[in-house]
């Protein structure tokens, strides 16, 4: 037995040695070590063996089994780093080359604006506030000092949600201004809040007009707030989307929710004789802002005789058109991939 084992050995190496692939060498290992393999079938003749002769040779067919084990582990190893060096090779792989480039995005050009102003007034102390895009007509007309027979509800042109009957009326949101209204409540006084979002009105499109853009409403409320204030926000904000001080004037303008109200227009910043932009007027209308109206601060739960306020609007769909001379706002809800890949740098 001893001799069998002996050449068990021998062959068993020398079989473990010439299996030239990792099936073969699966094999082997099978018909040596495997259940019905020949070592098995060696140890199961152990206990016929006198007494004195089992553990001497018991303890030779172990050291033959973990030789053999040993083999097989080196040459498993051996056949895989071969295999893998032949996939390498025969795809023509080389692992060092760069991969094939991945296709970049791009910010689109209104919230690049949008993140600009929000860190410009970040750093001026306003918070970066939102509300729903579904708003109650209680906050997006009846807080803002709209009332329902207002005239200034119909120049909006709501897009309703259907309620129920015994349900709050809800719309999409005409503008931004709602958030004031929010900001107020969750956030109180002092406050210093902008709100840039997505609106909605229902009209019809053409190159000036589309049924969703974007603006960003400016509030601010503390006491002793006043019109040199919100000049002073206002030119920052040019200043920000512009790049360079920009002469502004002030005119009377109406909205329900400031008084006094105001329309900031600007010395055009793309001329000084006249252009596209301009119409040759040379002052170019930028924004709306005032000063929040009572009836605002006291629907807020505010005495207006202690707190006092301003308040803006931009459009920040016409800024992004006004900057990047782009003319026709629809182009900035279209997704069309031919426009948005222009502001890929
Ligand atoms: N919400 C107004 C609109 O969409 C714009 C506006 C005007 C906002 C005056 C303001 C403001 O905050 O003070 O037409």
């Amino acid at each position: 037995m001893r001799d069998r084992l002996e050449a068990l050995r021998g062959d068993g190496l020398a079989a473990v040695a010439a299996a030239e692939d990792l099936d073969k060498l699966q094999e082997v290992e099978s018909r040596l070590l495997g259940r019905s393999g020949a070592l098995t079938a060696e140890l199961k003749g152990l206990g016929k063996l006198p007494a004195e002769e089992r553990p001497v040779v018991g303890k030779l067919a172990n050291q033959i089994k973990q030789a053999l084990q040993e083999a097989l582990h080196v040459r498993r190893q051996e056949l895989e780093a071969a295999r893998l060096a032949a996939d390498l090779a025969g795809v023509g792989v080389d692992p060092t080359l760069p991969g094939p480039p991945l296709p970049a995005g791009g910010v689109h050009p209104v919230l690049a604006i949008a993140r600009e102003l929000e860190d410009l007034f970040s750093s001026m102390g306003y918070v970066v506030w939102d509300g729903p895009e579904v708003e109650t007509e209680a906050n997006n007309f009846d807080a803002l000092n709209i009332p329902a027979d207002h005239p200034a509800r119909e120049g909006h042109d709501t897009i309703w949600v259907q309620t129920e009957a015994d349900e709050a009326r809800h719309c999409l949101r005409t503008h931004t201004s709602p958030v004031q209204v929010r900001a107020l409540r969750e956030l109180g006084t002092p406050l210093r809040v902008i709100a840039p979002g997505r609106v909605f009105r229902q009209e019809a499109q053409d190159a000036t007009h589309d049924h969703t853009f974007h603006q960003m409403e400016g509030l601010v409320v503390d006491r002793g707030v006043g019109v040199p204030h919100m000049l002073h926000a206002m030119q920052s904000l040019l200043e920000g989307i512009f790049g360079k001080k920009l002469e502004t004037r002030l005119r009377p303008g109406f909205f329900p929710f400031v008084e006094p109200g105001f329309e900031l227009d600007a010395l055009c910043p793309f001329c000084d004789s006249g252009c596209r932009v301009c119409k040759g007027s040379c002052w170019v209308e930028l924004m709306p802002g005032g000063l929040v109206h009572p009836n605002v601060l006291v629907a807020a739960g505010l005495d207006p005789e202690e707190y006092s306020g301003f308040a803006f609007g931009l459009g920040l769909s016409r800024m992004a058109m006004l900057r990047y001379g782009i003319d026709d706002i629809r182009w900035m809800m279209s997704g069309d991939l031919r426009f948005l890949e222009q502001f890929k740098a």
